[in-house]
């Protein structure tokens, strides 16, 4: 069964002054789930916010907040991420010994549970916790910034984890440089999940957010579809050094 695509923007790349409203805009935008970029300036080379930020902007919409930790320790903070209202935590792989003990935590806490992986820690990581994750979470950029290019070398973890993934009920998500011009062969080597920050957030409110958002599902749809050759009589691909800038 092939999960529907979601668009999952970042806050990262929102206008802090004004984070209450930025949210309202990109639900109204058509964001499917918000993404929270969690970042502690140990585990990543920034700061950016935490609990109480969640806990101060869940109001502004119904809709799933997806919290990406880019902290360590984690396990000491999982209890203040779930009651300030995250509704999917995900940890990275790299950022403790007990990985497994974590995932338990975040179910135990009522949540759905995610593990991420930074560009240079192979799918292997994750092999033995495939059972304690609703969600994977693929960095396409050496996490820390919004508006980075997009690492063509993970489009090949990508396929593979799709393929780890099997009929398990797990999304794999995408996050890192993903634009309108790059989502088809994200889209393509798997991923049914694509988190966008810079991407989405330009322009100036919702009409340009909703237009972001739409242009980038399309292109994701697109790169699902095979593409048919005149003539041909089997679907071909795009090539995607066409894609990837
Ligand atoms: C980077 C964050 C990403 C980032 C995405 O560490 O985890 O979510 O904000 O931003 P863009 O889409 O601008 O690369
Ligand atoms: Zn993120």
């Amino acid at each position: 069964m092939t999960n529907e695509i979601i668009i999952a923007p970042s806050i990262l790349a929102a206008n802090f002054a004004r984070l209450g409203e930025e949210i309202a805009a990109i639900d109204a935008a058509g964001a499917d789930w918000i993404h929270c970029d969690v970042m502690d300036g140990h585990f990543v080379p920034n700061i950016s916010f935490g609990a109480d930020v969640i806990k101060a902007i869940r109001p502004s919409t119904s809709k799933t907040f997806d919290v990406h930790l880019m902290i360590t320790p984690v396990d000491c903070y999982l209890e203040a991420f779930a009651k300030a209202g995250a509704d999917i935590i995900t940890v990275h792989a790299e950022a403790g010994p007990h990985l497994d003990r974590s995932l338990q935590a975040i179910r135990a806490l009522g949540k759905k549970a995610g593990v991420s992986l930074c560009p240079a820690t192979p799918e292997a990581a994750i092999e033995y916790v495939l059972d304690r994750v609703d969600l994977i979470l693929v960095m396409t950029v050496n996490p820390g910034f919004g508006g980075q290019s997009f690492l063509g070398s993970q489009l090949e973890k990508i396929r593979r984890i799709r393929a780890m993934i099997g009929d398990r009920p797990i999304r794999l998500e995408v996050d890192g440089g993903v634009t309108r011009d790059n989502a088809a062969v994200v889209a393509a080597a798997g991923a049914d999940t694509l988190v966008a920050g810079s991407a989405v957030f330009r322009g100036n409110g919702s009409a340009d957010y909703a237009n972001n958002i739409a242009a980038i599902r399309v292109a994701a749809e697109s790169g699902r579809v095979p593409k048919l050759q005149y003539g041909s009589a089997s679907p071909v691909r795009t090539s995607e050094s066409e894609l990837v800038r």
